[in-house]
């Protein structure tokens, strides 16, 4: 396939040597800063700085999106209308709205799109998926989630009209999914965050219609420089705790291994391992390999949005003091 990718940043960078080395053939690139651009493709493919004009000279079967998140559904649609499928990084829009639009674009142009959900391809989680699936852990009762971070990155991301929200619609994105990948569809959601829609600090309480709980709780409150994302699940037969991928950001964790379980009554160190950077590149292959094949990629238009919905839900938690239903939410969209 003929792919474009917009966006040449930090995770546009991964996109890239995914790209390069999936077979497919990277055929243009947007991005506005022309030296980043030209230190990352030379003159291997053309530089645009405008989304039609790179589609109509390019032709790409599928463009590929990494840019700031209220970027994510214009160029999405624009792309859809052109005639080409979409492989968009998290979050899939910075509301329901935006998601609606993306879906209404697939549909009316008949083309697919594929979210980028990197962390459900970091290998200890996929194990810890399986294991799930063969029903080593029994029923899954609650599931803990941290993002502990001290500092920000700057830039793009400090601004909630860019972002869409603060830190759990920006990193906190990926405990949202990874929520939903293990415990399966929420029904309910409770928070309470420093400033909503802008947030620094966070505390979710999810209802899963499972009956399971879980709690997702994040922060920037440092200290400097820490990543820290793990997962700690409670279930009938097994316990289990998880470093996540973004938790060897920082290199501290370098060595220590990722995956723990008590199943039958014994904690055993599970030898499965993996990088963040392995997780997104992944990602990105998995996408284009559906996309190629014609099928509906594995994490699509119902599982991006389905994050967007619990964000949101948790937003209007936070705003009114109340518990939101998803359910609440849409009929409030339609
Ligand atoms: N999966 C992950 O672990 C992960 C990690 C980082 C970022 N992300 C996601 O990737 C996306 C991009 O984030 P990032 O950290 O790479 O950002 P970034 O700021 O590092 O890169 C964004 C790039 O887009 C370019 N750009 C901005 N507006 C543009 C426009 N109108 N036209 C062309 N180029 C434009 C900028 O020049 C910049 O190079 C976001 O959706 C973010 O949430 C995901």
């Amino acid at each position: 396939m003929k792919v474009a990718l917009c966006g040449l940043g930090e995770i546009g960078q991964i996109h890239l040597r995914a790209i390069r080395e999936s077979g497919h053939e990277l055929v243009g690139v947007l991005e506005l800063n022309r030296r980043l651009a030209v230190e990352s493709v030379g003159d291997e493919v053309p530089i645009h700085t405008e989304v039609m004009e790179m589609v109509e000279l390019t032709e790409p079967d599928v463009v590929d999106i990494c840019l700031p998140h209220h970027l994510h559904v214009p160029i999405a649609v624009a792309a859809l209308e052109a005639g080409a499928d979409v492989l968009l990084e998290k979050p899939m829009a910075i509301d329901l709205a935006g998601c609606d639009e993306i879906i209404a674009a697939a549909e009316a142009f008949d083309h697919r799109v594929g979210i980028s959900h990197n962390q459900i391809h970091f290998a200890p989680h996929r194990r810890l998926r399986e294991l799930i699936d063969a029903g080593r852990l029994g029923q899954i009762r609650a599931i803990y989630e941290r993002l502990w971070m001290g500092g920000k990155y700057g830039g793009w991301r400090e601004d909630s009209s860019q972002v869409g929200g603060g830190l759990l619609m920006d990193a906190g994105v990926h405990r949202v999914y990874m929520a939903e990948y293990l415990g399966g569809p929420v029904e309910t959601v409770t928070a309470v965050m420093d400033n909503p829609r802008a947030e620094d600090a966070f505390a979710i309480t999810l209802g899963y219609e499972s009956g399971a709980i879980g709690v997702i709780q994040g922060g920037y409150h440092g200290p400097d420089g820490v990543f820290d994302d793990r997962i700690e699940i409670q279930a009938t037969e097994a316990m289990v705790e998880i470093l996540g991928c973004e938790a060897f950001f920082e290199g501290d964790l370098e060595g220590e291994l990722r995956l723990r379980h008590r199943i039958g009554g014994e904690w055993v160190d599970d030898p499965v391992t993996g990088h963040w950077d392995e997780s997104v590149i992944a990602s990105v292959q998995s996408v284009l390999a559906d996309l190629a094949a014609g099928r509906e990629p594995e994490v699509g238009l119902r599982e991006g949005r389905s994050a967007v919905a619990v964000v949101e839900a948790a937003y209007r938690s936070a705003e009114t003091g109340r518990t939101i239903r998803i359910s609440e939410l849409e009929e409030r969209n339609s």
